[in-house]
């Protein structure tokens, strides 16, 4: 058998026809990507075959023929070529691309929904020990997840749910205790928290803590309960993922780790932290929902029409579909933690 050839270094976007079946092309040689001719014959490689589920699903079809996951994009692509795709911040053709400022409602508003949110200018509403602001909302057009930034006083915030929600909570500063369902999780800096549909929680903090919470489906508000219930799903037990070298994955020259992820019995929200050198991405897309908030460094987020200066402590919001670029500016590299909404890889892009 021969290997497969590389039709492209990243896959095809498509919308399916409902009960259609599609022969995915698997041996790279085919003339009409993503889809098979013939032109498997003689290399052993045979095409898969792919019935669509339902009218208008929509797929990302493998173009570079390594995926562990036929016929579909698991990422692979990125790590063939060793370093991930960067362009041209100078190039003539951005000349024209302004710098977006900030609004009253301290958002840089890009293409299609995309914004960069200055959370330090938020303004805040205190519930006892918590000062709390949306971030992500629907009034913002978001379609999947809702976030929230809450900064904690020394004491004990309120018990806070989300009703069915899945809920991703990001420690940025400060340490502490979360107390889920009546089980305590020591929290500090870039850890990453799952708290499971039905279940309350409630932040203890000896000095300040800052966190950024999202919820999946999105949330409007959050919920504030009299008191702890003892709901607490023990079929998975391990709720705080903090910072693991040997957890980290490689995207070419660009490494992540996943913090709240199917690990922890999160399959449709995930979290991740990664770090971005000194480089402007390629554009492009994601079929999930994807929210950034930005740990250390600082760079811009361009969409196709207005890039906006993104700095540590930001957030930046990505629709589905919408094509961006963030670049860092900063030669010691920006560190960025992300939640995308529904997915399981983050390192799907086309
Ligand atoms: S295009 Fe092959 S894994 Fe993404």
């Amino acid at each position: 058998m021969t290997d497969p050839v590389i039709a492209r270094y990243k896959p095809y976007y498509h919308e399916l026809e409902g009960g259609k079946t599609y022969l995915w092309c698997a041996c790279g040689r085919s003339q009409s990507q993503p889809f098979c001719d013939g032109s498997h014959r003689g290399t052993g490689i045979l095409p898969v075959k792919y019935t669509a589920k339902a009218a208008g699903e929509e797929v990302l079809f493998c173009g570079c023929k390594h995926t562990a996951d036929k016929p579909f994009c698991d990422g692979t692509h990125n790590n063939l070529k060793g370093i991930y795709d960067t362009d041209d911040p100078d190039a003539p053709e951005y000349a024209h691309i302004p710098v977006v400022p900030a609004g009253n409602d301290a958002k840089a508003r890009l293409d299609g929904g995309c914004f960069v949110c200055s959370v330090a200018d938020l303004a805040t509403t205190t519930e006892g020990a918590l000062s709390w602001a949306p971030i992500i909302t629907v009034a913002d057009g978001a379609n999947h997840q809702a976030q929230f930034y809450f900064a904690v006083a020394p004491g004990r915030s309120p018990v806070i749910g989300f009703g069915d929600r899945h809920v991703v909570l990001l420690l940025t500063a400060g340490h502490g205790e979360i107390d889920i369902g009546g089980r305590r999780f020591a929290v500090g800096p870039n850890t990453g928290v799952y708290v499971r549909p039905g279940e309350l929680f409630q932040i203890r903090v000896k000095s300040a803590l800052t966190a950024f919470v999202s919820t999946g489906p999105l949330a409007v508000a959050p919920e504030w309960h009299p008191k702890m219930s003892n709901t607490f799903d023990t079929a998975h037990p391990e709720r705080a993922v903090g910072i693991d070298e040997a957890k980290r994955q490689s995207m070419a020259d660009r490494f992540f780790q996943m913090l709240v992820d199917k690990s922890v019995g999160s399959d449709l929200v995930t979290q991740f932290i990664g770090e971005i050198p000194l480089s402007k991405a390629v554009p492009h897309r994601h079929l999930y929902e994807e929210s950034l908030v930005v740990i250390k460094g600082e760079g811009f987020m361009w969409t196709e029409y207005g890039k906006a200066a993104v700095n540590a402590g930001d957030v930046i919001f990505l629709p589905r579909k919408q094509l961006h670029s963030l670049e860092c500016t900063d030669p010691g590299g920006m560190l960025v933690a992300g939640l995308i909404y529904p997915g399981d890889n983050p390192s799907i892009n086309y």
